[in-house]
């Protein structure tokens, strides 16, 4: 590159920090020196003046930042694309920066008003001229990259930045000569980070530590083998010494205070048009429609920031708010998203808002064949616990066996179109998996008013309680299992030994008698400790009358865990009349089906344990089956394998003294779930209490 090489500055004459726009700004308003900050600046117009030629653009009273011509605009040959301000401090800048390209002769094109880009700031050229790489995530807007590929006609890669002190892309990146990149992978996302990676070879990459990086090390100005900057430890000096890279420090503390440093100073106007590099498509778009109590709902709301958190941005198209407190409002939204992934990622989580592909609806869901047993397509769609709906044959048709992590297998039977979640190792060769998003929609009940007024197990979202509210939760819930088997409902328990050391077993054994438990969910241990405590009186060696060791008494469950063994069966045993009380004695006495999967850690075990845990997650999802309300109770693991296996709607409550559990099952987002944090013991004899209140009250009446 032999050609000139051509620099914008603007003297610092109105330079001050007068406002705060960024995090360095910060405590520096007007904290800087003039005369100090027009001696570094010329010490720098200096060194580029000897290796380039240096053009100025006359500072303006008012605009303090335009010393920063960075953000002037970006240039690819003789095109310029002028910059949009985000901030309002700075759009004033624009048409001193517009008249000085138009006056030189570049072709200068305008971003739509409100689409905020701010030049070489967040796009910088790979030196060897093969792709733009473009920032966003605080000043520049995702969608801008578009019109940038369009009308620069090169490859844009969008880079999303996100820590705020490095609100500009030349803040942390900095292509230099021969394809090498000096950056700071801290400031970018993921997928940013792969992006990089894959592009740029690891021999030329240069990743900076924090103290450069604090130091705008990654704010230099490259010509050929030389680097401008601000300040750099040895460390990185000899790195770059290494490479071929000659440095140059000059001290620019003064613009430091405004959040910039030498690359922001300068804007390279002379970047020659490689012949064979062309625009690509840089962001996908797609448009959704949201349809709902939109604002009392606040699923607008979450709809968008979810957007944003994934690294997307959007445009609402079109927003139709109903009038009255039920009418629906509708939303148009436009999506856009850097890449497919992160597209994926935001459809999956828009449409468990609900949302949907707008009225040019498709006729079926995208399917692949499952080639492989047990292994589905690479881009199959990863199901929710959600009741969801999929178009086949131009119908909607309801999904079956909802459940999370599963895939959705279409396929046709005698009586129709027929939809159902499998589980991986349950795809055979042949099914037809859905991949991508496209026709797909969830029915989430937290949308309509109606759901959240009246629901009548109305715990309040899907909070974690404190003790205060327990008694109150522990009165809802025994409403609830009265309810439920009044009406001839099914009520799941799924409990950890717990429940039995705590002195739970003997109101676990009423409530089974009783007939409020119609499953038993658990592990080897529940049954070897409520059936020590039953045979033995001790449960893992303590008395649970006196609450202390009995001497030798460690070895009485595996005294239990044999003579059942004997038996044959807990079953037999109970027949046998070897055991005569207790929970399991209760289950086998009510006829209430029990599963025990069995672990590690297991003794014995017992002959009822299913140790395939196959086949004892297939018992738990068959017992799960049709459940009402389902009881969690101090199990972490039974509670989350439970939970992964049970559609939306189903009543979730889990209690556990540790919070950490009840927040992974609040996490799964159901309104229905609660999570209760106290000790099962006592929850369960709150429980028992309020039950046998609401029976005689049920009896006076
Ligand atoms: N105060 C200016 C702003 O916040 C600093 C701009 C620095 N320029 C840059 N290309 N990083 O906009």
């Amino acid at each position: 590159m032999t050609e000139t090489i051509r620099f914008l500055m603007c003297a610092p004459d109105h330079y001050d920090v007068d406002y705060v726009i960024n995090p360095w700004m910060d405590g520096n308003v007007h904290k800087s020196s003039r005369a100090r900050a027009v001696e570094q600046w010329n010490k720098l117009y200096h060194i580029l003046k000897d290796n380039a030629i240096v053009d100025l653009v006359g500072p303006q009273k008012g605009w303090p930042d335009m010393v920063f011509t960075a953000n002037a605009g970006l240039v690819l040959g003789n095109n310029v694309v002028i910059s949009r301000f985000y901030h309002k401090e700075r759009q004033g800048e624009e048409p001193y920066f517009k008249e000085w390209f138009a006056q030189q002769g570049f072709n200068v094109y305008e971003l739509p008003k409100d689409l905020p880009f701010e030049g070489a700031g967040d796009a910088l050229l790979d030196r060897e001229g093969r792709w733009l790489w473009a920032g966003y995530g605080f000043r520049s807007e995702l969608y801008s990259h578009s019109y940038l590929a369009k009308w620069l006609d090169i490859e844009v890669l969008s880079l999303r930045l996100t820590d705020e002190r490095f609100y500009h892309l030349d803040t942390c990146f900095c292509p230099l000569t021969g394809g090498y990149l000096l950056y700071y992978p801290p400031a970018f996302d993921g997928y940013s980070n792969r992006l990089i990676e894959m592009r740029v070879p690891e021999e030329k990459r240069i990743p900076i530590e924090e103290p450069d990086a604090v130091n705008f090390a990654c704010n230099a100005v490259n010509i050929n083998s030389i680097v401008v900057m601000n300040k750099v430890s040895d460390y990185l000096k000899v790195r770059l010494a290494d490479v071929g890279f000659q440095v140059i420090e000059t001290p620019l503390t003064e613009f430091l205070k405004a959040g910039g440093a030498a690359k922001c100073l300068t804007l390279r106007v002379t970047e020659p048009v490689l012949e064979d590099v062309h625009a690509n498509e840089p962001v996908e778009t797609r448009t959704i429609r949201l349809e709902g109590h939109l604002l009392d709902a606040g699923i607008m709301n979450r709809a968008l920031d979810l957007v944003e958190e994934e690294g997307g941005s959007f445009k609402v198209l079109n927003f139709n708010l109903g009038i009255e407190k039920q009418s629906i409002s509708v939303a148009d939204v436009r999506i856009f998203a850097p890449s497919h992934q992160v597209m994926e990622d935001i459809m999956t989580q828009l449409i468990d808002l609900g949302a949907i592909a707008p009225p040019q609806e498709i006729c079926d869901v995208n399917t692949q064949v499952v080639t492989q047993a047990g292994v589905a397509p690479d881009d199959f769609y990863v199901s929710t616990i959600y009741p969801t709906e999929v178009r086949v044959n131009c119908e909607w048709v309801l999904v079956e066996n909802q459940r999370m992590d599963g895939a959705i297998v279409v396929g046709e039977t005698p009586s129709g179109m027929k939809a159902e979640c499998k589980i991986l190792r349950d795809l055979q060769v042949g099914d037809r998996v859905m991949v991508g998003v496209d026709g797909i929609r969830t029915a989430r009940k937290m949308d309509s008013r109606e759901g959240k007024k009246n629901e009548e197990f109305s715990f309040m979202g899907s909070g974690v309680s404190s003790e205060r509210r327990v008694e109150l939760l522990v009165e809802q819930i025994a409403w609830e299992m009265r309810h439920i088997r009044d009406q001839g409902g099914k009520v799941v328990v799924t409990a950890g030994p717990v429940v039995i050391h705590t002195g739970g077993a003997a109101h676990l054994s009423h409530l089974i008698r009783e007939g409020y438990v119609q499953a038993l969910l658990g592990g080897n241990a529940i049954a070897v400790h409520d059936m020590e405590q039953a045979i033995m009186g001790t449960s893992l060696g303590m008395d649970m009358q006196r609450g202390i060791p009995v001497h030798g008494g460690h070895r009485h469950h595996l005294k239990v865990i044999n003579t059942i063994r004997r038996c044959g069966s807990i079953a037999n045993a109970v027949e046998q009349g070897v055991l005569t009380r207790g929970v399991m004695y209760e289950c086998i006495k009510n006829h209430v089906p029990f599963a025990l999967a069995g672990s590690i850690r297991d003794d014995g075990p017992l002959p009822d344990t299913q140790m395939d845990l196959i086949k004892a997650q297939a018992e738990y999802a068959q017992l799960i089956k049709g459940a009402d309300l389902i009881l969690m109770l101090s199990t972490m693991l039974h509670a989350i394998g439970v939970g992964n296996m049970t559609p939306a709607g189903v009543k979730l409550v889990c209690v556990d003294i540790n919070p950490a559990v009840v927040t992974k099952l609040s996490d799964r987002g159901s309104i229905e779930s609660v999570g209760i944090v106290t000790d099962v013991g006592l929850f369960l004899s709150l429980l028992i209490q309020q039950l046998d209140k609401l029976t005689s009250r049920y009896q006076v009446a």
